[in-house]
């Protein structure tokens, strides 16, 4: 079997291999087209082939992977990238997935993983340190943001919901569940209330105020009708970074709106919850210990690979109530309780991989200090492209960069403001297919934005101004059909 089980040596000649191939992609990463420039039908033709049959050569795999897959990608670690909420990743943590695969840890349980499960709760406890979570709570990793969000809210259902919905179903519930976001709030909320069989129909969208948070007068209007109507509120989701504008919702505002009511409060924090590193953030995370349930992703702000999700819960007991379903062959005969621990209590996983290592490898090879320089000098970037957009006299601010985010417009002159929306979106897809830099779109009140996510520590003031230069050129041959 010398393909799936090579010896000592063979494995180093491997190794070194891959190695070439991870060093040159790094080398070559900043002056890479960020897209590739070839369209579905060529990167099918270049990578479709019948089943194997027999094996070759790993040295002869990789060089195809390189050829289809690393040719054929969209960079997301290009310091230009600033498309979605997209992580670069760092080179240590390509290591540790190469190690965590070496280990081949499940971490179901300690059982399964005793030295993965301890390494999970200290890095667990160290990410409550640094986002200010209840020190008292408890948390696991999942896959990313959205099974994140999921997860908290099958909490706050189970807690609320006011009969056992894990025993009996939605169809015990007698009146209508109704949650709360702003109208920023992320796609997957909408997406758990409906897998969650509480409609994403019940999801209130709730006004924002100028800098796009959640306006709580608002808030508490929408609970009040919904009561009023004999529906049952209870949960508010809050943005601590919404994904299109960073905006930040007013968490101790948020949670007095809650507490009367007794609702739930999520924060949705998978975009800006690692911002807590940077001096300049740290201050909105005063009040999160008043969060009921918080979803993180590593695989964002922490600039880990996907897929690194995060969700922490202040009650173990509610978070218990939801998962907890036994099954006579995991049962855990184990007498000691830290040994009888598992994490398909707290989520809806049973095997997974070991998520913590990544974590746990980049804050003690890196340290809180230097991620939280980088984070500041992202948010600084964001800050710099916002005053260079305002001392332009061809780009506008469609909202107040939050963290950052920025959303912009190409507005030059003598083109009527009813043609600004098809014009951005021409620029858009020619940025995109262009490969210098890269944005994604938003919609702020109506109208068309570039948008932006600066996410990666590679990122500088220079490549802001080359981001401005980029849209200008790609925008020229289209003004005159404007
Ligand atoms: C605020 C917010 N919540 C949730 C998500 C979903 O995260 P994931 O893509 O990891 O599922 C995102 C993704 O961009 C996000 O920005």
């Amino acid at each position: 079997m010398p393909h799936l089980d090579p010896d000592p040596a063979r494995i180093r000649e491997m190794g070194a291999a891959a190695l070439d191939l991870m060093a040159g992609y790094y080398e070559q990463l900043r002056s890479r087209p960020i897209s590739p420039r070839a369209g579905a039908a060529e990167i099918r033709a270049l990578v479709e082939e019948p089943l194997p049959q027999d094996g070759c050569p790993f040295e002869d795999v990789l060089r195809q992977l390189d050829e289809r897959a690393f040719a054929m990608s969209r960079h997301n670690g290009h310091p230009r990238f600033f498309g979605y909420v997209a992580s670069p990743g760092t080179a240590a943590a390509a290591f540790g997935d190469m190690l965590a695969s070496t280990l081949n840890s499940n971490v179901t349980s300690w059982r399964s993983a005793p030295a993965g499960a301890e390494i999970e709760h200290v890095t667990i406890g160290w990410i409550k340190q640094i986002v200010n979570f209840d020190p008292a709570g408890i948390g696991l990793f999942v896959s990313g943001g959205s099974m994140a969000n999921l997860s908290a809210l099958a909490a706050a259902r189970s807690a609320k919901a006011g009969v056992n919905v894990s025993a009996q179903g939605m169809q015990a519930v007698s009146r209508t569940l109704r949650l709360y976001v702003s109208q920023e709030a992320h796609f997957s909320i909408a997406k758990a209330a409906a897998l969650l069989g509480i409609g994403s129909a019940n999801v209130v969208q709730v006004k924002t105020d100028a800098n796009l948070c959640m306006d709580v007068e608002d808030l508490a209007r929408c609970i009040d009708s919904d009561l009023a109507a004999g529906r049952q509120p209870f949960c508010i989701v809050a943005n601590a970074g919404a994904v299109s504008t960073g905006a930040f919702d007013p968490l101790r505002e948020v949670a007095a709106a809650a507490q009367p009511y007794n609702l739930w409060l999520h924060v949705d924090g998978a975009y800006g919850g690692f911002a807590a590193l940077a001096p300049s953030a740290r201050a909105r995370f005063e009040h999160m210990p008043l969060a009921d349930s918080l979803a993180l992703d590593p695989h964002k702000w922490l600039y880990l690979p996907v897929d690194c999700g995060c969700v922490l819960y202040r009650d173990a007991a509610a978070a218990r109530a939801a998962f907890s379903i036994s099954a006579e062959y995991i049962r855990v005969l184990n007498q000691a309780p830290d040994e009888t621990f598992a994490f398909w209590d707290y989520g809806p996983e049973l095997s997974r991989r070991f998520r913590a290592l990544n974590v746990w490898l980049l804050l003690k090879h890196v340290g809180t200090r230097a991620l939280g320089e980088a984070i500041e000098r992202n948010i600084a970037c964001a800050r710099y492209l916002e005053r260079l957009v305002t001392a332009s006299n061809d780009f506008e601010m469609l909202a107040p960069a939050g963290l950052s985010t920025f959303c912009i417009r190409y507005r030059p002159a003598g083109v009527r403001e009813d043609r600004l929306n098809t014009l951005n979106e021409a620029i858009l897809q020619a940025l995109q297919r262009d490969g210098s830099s890269y944005l994604s779109n938003a919609c702020i009140k109506g109208r068309f934005a570039l948008r932006g996510c600066v996410l990666n520590y590679r990122t500088t003031e220079r490549d802001m101004e080359i981001l401005l230069a980029d849209i200008r050129r790609v925008a020229r041959p289209l003004i005159d059909s404007a």
